[in-house]
């Protein structure tokens, strides 16, 4: 029997270290000795994963006339999760060892697996698992109603379709985009925060005229293929993979896969679905109400529109950003993450190269003009090359350094992350020559 235990991978080993070691990510509740597949992200890793839904926010809702943003509880009622299929459809089949009670996925253990691959107790027979998390609404346990947390973000809208449609004037395609937290009770985690239990979801619905959703699928496909690339993800590393019939989701009619090629193998970034009409007929047939698009413009015709959705996750992103992102640069000596700037937590670092004959004054100075525009760093601790070298591991594209000639001459160096290339700008500007650098960069974005 060939045992299942996490492969180890060596830079992904090198990344989780790296996480913990500048701040990005740490093992939650981590003092009690941690909780499995649940992960806080530090001082960095908030920067980096807001970024990423800011410029997901800005491309798929700010951008774009059709698409409108809402933001849904996490708690919903009951019944949305009989509708939308997930009380009786979202399962894995889980087998448990009788002896240590660990659990495993029964189709990811190699064939005819009969012992526990930790301990060698016997497996149980297999059973399905509901990944949804059950909790109480109510104030006594005994009178309290049994609810779950959202496993995906995409009810909250289908539910809130005839609220945002009669608010808005909205004509068919458009689309209607949420993030938040999704919460999965998964069987197997594992690889840092590709599979988590606590995780947050991009999600968009694209309401469509019925028949015209596979000219649809393509279009996002495509679109959000090109996202990836935006972010400055290695585009050979990025690829489409449509689903096989006997892998779709029980509400999907067609299906690809935006996949990484993580150091574990390609696997899934984000998926884009044609869902048809399933949730809208199933929302209408248990809630008695009419989740219907007028069409005006065909003498108010009744349609119930099918949808196209884009469901990424942030987590997942995250991670391929930090791995596709990290060099190292063996010939300098140094570990860097070339983040685009897009997505760096901090965009420029401020030092003066020593704390003394007015360097600090001048460096505060330039720190407090600036660090409301382009998010900043002051450093005034240790050698000027530690102090580059940290902000290399946190993938600061830019380092500002206050030297003796800036006392002369009002200049200072502008140092290149990736080239190392220095160069001399003057005092005033500094402002305009980042907006440059990092705004133009950013704009392509859109
Ligand atoms: N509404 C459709 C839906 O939820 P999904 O393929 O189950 O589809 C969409 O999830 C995305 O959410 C995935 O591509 C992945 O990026 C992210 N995701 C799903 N489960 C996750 C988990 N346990 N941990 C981290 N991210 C997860």
């Amino acid at each position: 029997m060939t045992p299942v235990k996490p492969m180890s991978y060596p830079l992904m080993e090198k990344v989780v270290a790296l996480c913990r070691r500048r701040g990005f990510i740490f093992q939650s509740s981590e003092i009690y000795g941690g909780i499995n597949a649940v992960y806080d992200y530090g001082p960095l890793g908030v920067e980096l994963k807001r970024n990423v839904k800011d410029l997901w926010w800005r491309n798929m809702v700010t951008a774009r006339e059709n698409i409108l943003g809402m933001d849904a509880a996490i708690l919903m009622h009951p019944k949305v999760w009989e509708a939308s299929g997930h009380v009786d459809n979202f399962h894995d089949p889980m087998v448990e060892c009788q002896k240590c009670h660990r659990r495993y996925r029964w189709d990811q253990l190699p064939g005819e697996t009969s012992t526990c691959p930790e301990c060698q107790g016997e497996l149980g027979k297999p059973r399905q698992f509901n990944l949804m998390f059950k909790t109480f609404l109510g104030s006594t346990e005994e009178g309290a109603q049994e609810i779950y947390l959202r496993p995906e973000t995409a009810q909250g809208i289908f539910v809130n379709f005839d609220n945002v449609v009669s608010s808005n004037r909205v004509k068919l395609p458009f689309g209607i985009a949420q993030l938040g937290k999704a919460f999965r009770n998964e069987i197997t985690t594992g690889n840092f925060i590709f599979r988590t239990r606590e995780f947050e979801q991009m999600e968009m619905e694209f309401f469509v005229r019925p028949g015209e959703n596979a000219q649809w699928l393509e279009y996002w496909v495509h679109e959000r293929l090109n996202w990836f690339k935006l972010l400055g993800i290695s585009p050979q590393k990025l690829r489409l993979r449509a689903h096989t019939k006997d892998e779709l989701a029980h509400y999907s009619q067609a299906c690809y896969d935006v996949e990484y090629e993580f150091p574990f193998g390609f696997s899934e970034l984000e998926g884009i679905a044609d869902r048809g009409t399933y949730d809208l007929t199933q929302h209408m047939a248990l809630s008695g109400k009419k989740l219907y698009y007028i069409d005006q413009e065909a003498r108010g015709e009744k349609i119930v529109p099918a949808v196209v959705e884009t469901s990424a996750g942030v987590d997942r992103t995250v991670l391929t950003l930090l791995t596709d992102s990290y060099w190292e640069d063996k010939e300098n000596d140094r570990i860097v993450l070339r983040f685009h700037p897009a997505v760096a937590p901090i965009k420029v670092a401020i030092f003066p190269l020593f704390n003394k004959a007015g360097m600090p004054n001048v460096a505060r100075k330039l720190y407090d003009d600036i660090h409301f525009k382009f998010p900043a760093f002051y450093d005034d601790g240790g050698s000027i090359g530690k102090r580059y070298r940290r902000q290399d591991e946190a993938g600061t594209p830019f380092c500002i350094t206050i030297d003796h000639q800036t006392l002369e001459d009002r200049t200072v160096t502008l140092r290149d992350r990736d080239s190392l290339e220095q160069i001399r700008i003057s005092l005033n500007q500094v402002d305009s020559v980042l907006t440059d650098k990092l705004e133009s960069l950013i704009q392509r974005n859109k």
